[in-house]
C-alpha cells in the first residue's frame, strides 16, 4: 500500500472555555482521519486544558505538536502544525492559503464576541475573520450557560453570516454509559458537519439499542 492520501486540511482552535475533553478528541479524530491541521490555542484554553485534563502544554510549537499527538494517542496520521498567536505568517492568517474549514472547540464567550465583532487581534480571531470574509465554513462550539443577551445576539449575528453555532450540548438520547459517550456524541455532531465519515456514535435511524417501540 502506498502512503496514505491527505483527505484535507482544517483550522482547529481551541479557545479558554470548558471542554478540553472535546479539543482532544476531535484533534484525535482529524488525525486519525489523515487531516492536516492547523492548530492554534490561546492562552486561557492552556489553563483550561491544565484544569480539565492535567495537560500542561510545553512551550515551543513542535513540542506542544509531539505532546498533543501523545496526549491524544496518534503518532503518525494525520499532519499536525501548531502556531502562536502572533503567528501572521502562517497558511491561516491569509485567504490565499487558509484551509476552508475552522472549528473554534470549545469556543469561549469572549472569543465569540471578538469574532462577531470582527476584532482579528490574535491568529485566532484572525482566521476566524478570514474564513468568514472568505464565505468559508466557521464551527463554534460554544460552553456557557446561562447564555446572556450579549452571547444570544453574537450568535445570531454570526449565524446570520452562515456559521454554524454548535453549543457542545450532548443529547442523551443514545444512552451514554460514559463521559466518552457524551464526549463522542459532541465530536461526531462536529465530524458531519465538517464532512469527516465518523463511527463514533450511531446515525439516528440506524443500529440504535433498545429505542423503545410507542
Ligand atoms: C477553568 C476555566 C473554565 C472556563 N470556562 C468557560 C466557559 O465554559 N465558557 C466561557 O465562555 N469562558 C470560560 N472561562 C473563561 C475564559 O477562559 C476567559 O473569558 C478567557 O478570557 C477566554 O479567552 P480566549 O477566548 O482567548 O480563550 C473559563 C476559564 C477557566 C480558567
Amino acid at each position: 500500500m502506498g502512503e496514505l492520501m491527505k483527505s484535507m486540511a482544517i483550522s482547529l482552535a481551541v479557545t479558554g472555555a470548558s471542554g478540553a475533553p472535546y479539543a482532544l478528541s476531535l484533534l484525535r479524530q482529524l488525525l486519525l482521519a489523515n487531516c492536516t491541521v492547523h492548530f492554534m490555542i490561546s492562552d486561557a484554553a492552556k489553563v483550561v486544558f491544565a484544569t480539565e485534563s492535567q495537560i500542561k502544554l510545553p512551550k515551543n510549537n513542535d513540542a506542544i505538536a509531539d505532546y498533543l499527538r501523545q496526549a491524544v494517542g496518534v503518532e503518525k496520521l494525520g499532519e499536525l502544525n501548531v502556531y502562536s498567536k502572533n503567528d501572521w505568517m502562517s497558511p491561516v492568517a491569509s485567504g490565499s492559503a487558509c484551509p476552508k474549514t475552522l472549528v473554534v472547540c470549545p469556543c469561549s464567550t469572549g472569543a465569540l464576541s471578538a469574532i462577531a465583532c470582527g476584532a482579528s487581534d490574535n491568529l485566532i480571531e484572525r482566521a476566524a475573520d478570514v474564513i468568514l470574509k472568505e464565505q468559508g465554513k466557521l464551527i463554534l462550539v460554544t460552553r456557557e450557560m446561562p447564555l446572556s443577551a450579549i452571547h444570544l445576539e453574537n450568535m445570531l449575528k454570526l449565524s446570520r453570516l452562515g456559521v454554524t453555532i454548535m453549543p457542545a450540548s450532548p443529547g442523551f438520547y443514545h444512552q451514554p454509559q460514559s463521559l466518552d459517550d457524551l464526549i463522542n456524541f459532541v465530536v461526531a455532531r462536529i465530524l458531519e458537519h465538517i464532512g469527516i465519515e465518523q463511527t463514533l456514535v450511531s446515525k439516528w435511524g440506524y443500529d440504535q439499542p433498545n429505542l423503545p417501540t410507542l
